[in-house]
């Protein structure tokens, strides 16, 4: 289609997911993609793929926890394809438990990624994007509106992007930079097989219902849409979509859900008689 054409992406976490997904669609748009995560060797795969479509790739290891590793990501950007267009601070994971089992350092380890991730994906493009009028996006989560049991790390490192993505909107917009929030609900990801410390294990089930859960590529696609239009904020899934409005006009019909939905760790709902406590 052409949407992006000679257009320099930019992604973090483009080794799995929907990163991967947008990297690959983003290429068929005619952009030219730099593809950065930790995983360098599934990176390089993804970058030949993306040649095979005939299109421009670089695969750059960037660990967004390290200031240096975008610095560095940046510079190889610059050299080889010229200023960036189009940044998306996209890397995550999840840490799950029960707050009065995590330690600080887990939460310190989840905003490392999910939060100060996305500023320093930000403070490391934004010339860049000032220069080309560009876009940035974040992705969030719906979970940063709606906090489910045994997800507050991940929820709190969410709902803090979400006030990030409000205030430099404003701060970019004298600058024709546009500013899109991302909050997906389930999608067909690694993420719920990543554990505690970042590591992906393939043993791990994913725990998301699969009904509910939109294929990749399908959700991809629908990025790509919001990004072009320089929409303010796109939530994929219909499921997100209800729950955010949900939880904005029926804060305690939300809050009876969240007492019936399983939590993260396994658990039953957090209010009212487990089906365990009836037998017993
Ligand atoms: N899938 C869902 O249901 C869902 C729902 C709401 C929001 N999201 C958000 O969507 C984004 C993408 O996640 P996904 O679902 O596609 O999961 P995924 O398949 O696990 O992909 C996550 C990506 O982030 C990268 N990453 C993790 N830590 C990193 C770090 N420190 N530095 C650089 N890259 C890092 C991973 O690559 P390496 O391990 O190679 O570094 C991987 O490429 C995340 O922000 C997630 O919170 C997903």
């Amino acid at each position: 289609m052409g949407r992006f054409k000679d257009k320099t992406v930019l992604i973090t976490g483009a080794s799995s997911g929907i990163g991967r997904a947008l990297a690959l669609d983003f290429a068929k748009e005619g952009a030219k993609v730099v593809v950065t995560a930790r995983r360098k060797e599934r990176l390089t795969q993804l970058a030949e793929e993306i040649e095979s479509l005939g299109q421009s790739a670089l695969a750059i290891s960037c660990d967004v926890t390290s200031d240096e590793d975008l610095a560095q990501a940046v510079k190889q950007t610059n050299d080889a394809f010229g200023a960036i267009d189009v940044t998306i601070a996209n890397a995550g994971f999840g840490v799950v438990g029960h707050a009065e089992q995590l330690t600080i350092d887990d939460y310190k380890r989840q905003f490392e990624t999910n939060t100060y991730g996305v500023i320093r994906t930000y403070q490391a493009t934004i010339q860049d994007l000032k220069q080309t009028r560009g876009r940035f996006v974040l992705v969030g989560s719906v979970a940063g509106y709606v906090c489910f049991p045994g997800t507050t790390p991940y929820a709190m490192s969410k709902a803090a992007v979400i006030s990030f993505a409000q205030g430099i909107y404003h701060e970019c917009r004298p600058h024709g930079v546009s500013v899109t929030l991302i909050s997906p609900g389930f999608v067909d990801s690694e993420i719920r097989k990543v554990d505690n410390d970042g590591t992906y294990d393939e043993t791990r089930k994913d725990t998301a219902s699969a009904w509910l859960t939109m294929p990749t590529d399908v959700a991809s696609r629908k990025i790509v849409r919001a990004i072009y239009k320089r929409k303010r904020e796109a939530i994929i899934t219909g499921h997100g979509k209800f729950l955010q409005s949900l939880s904005r006009h029926f804060p305690r019909i939300t809050n009876w859900l969240i007492s019936k939905a399983p939590d993260q760790t396994g658990h039953e709902g957090t209010e009212g008689p487990s089906p365990h406590s009836h037998n017993s």
